[in-house]
């Protein structure tokens, strides 16, 4: 069945104040090329879509975020909607306390250190919701040596219904080696391929889940 596809992009920008953030080197490509290959397999998607250079496709619904509290705003508006949410997006684990507020930092001689406090886990409050008709779908980015492992730990820790597991060099690269972990035990690997490929195939896996 194609039905309703939510999928996030792109990394997070916390704001320090005014004029500056703190932000990750995700390019927001592999969930961009996610959004266009469910739209060519006929599913209804919603790209929600972080601060990137990169143009969404066309024939998807786009709406932008800036910081992780914006896309927090986007998902709990649109989440309920949704068939499947496929969560590609780099959000920030640390954010700036009082980010934002108070115009912009003075220079001072004596240096200046900066209170961060946790982000809310964005895809666990979607799964804490979570329909049973519902589909959810996390990325691990990791080092070679702990992908697994750690995938699956935030896979159980998460609620997810699968989670795609990244080595660390996927990000800015142009192709993608990963292993899809599902919460019933089991790992599928398609092989090292361009990211458009392994959207097709990842789409493919999700249409199967939710026949
Ligand atoms: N994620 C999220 N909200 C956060 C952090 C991460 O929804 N505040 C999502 C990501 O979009 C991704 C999954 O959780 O789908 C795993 O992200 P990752 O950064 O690898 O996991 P963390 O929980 O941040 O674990 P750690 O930083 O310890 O690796």
């Amino acid at each position: 069945m194609a039905g309703k596809l939510l999928i996030t992009a792109g990394p997070t920008h916390e704001p320090i104040d005014a004029v500056r953030y703190l932000a990750n080197r995700s390019s927001g490509a592999m969930g961009i090329a996610i959004a266009e290959a469910a739209a060519a397999a006929g599913w209804a998607v919603t790209l929600l879509l972080g601060p990137v250079d990169r143009d969404p496709p066309t024939g998807v619904r786009v709406a932008r975020f800036e910081s992780t509290a914006e896309l927090m705003g986007l998902l709990d508006e649109h989440f309920a909607a949704c068939d499947v949410l496929i969560m590609a997006a780099a959000v920030a684990d640390y954010r700036p306390k009082g980010g934002g507020e108070g115009g912009k930092l003075e220079r001072r001689g004596s240096g200046l250190t900066l209170e961060l406090e946790s982000t809310p886990d964005l895809v666990a409050r979607c799964a804490e919701r979570k329909r049973a008709d519902q589909v959810i779908v996390g990325f691990a980015l990791e080092e070679p040596a702990k992908l697994a492992e750690r995938a699956r730990g935030k896979l159980a820790r998460k609620g997810l219904d699968a989670i795609v597991a990244n080595p660390l060099e996927t990000m800015g690269a142009g192709g993608i080696d990963a292993t899809l972990l599902t919460a019933d035990g089991r790992a599928e690997s398609p092989g090292a391929m361009p990211k458009a490929d392994f959207a097709a195939w990842l789409v493919g896996w999700v249409a199967s889940m939710t026949r």
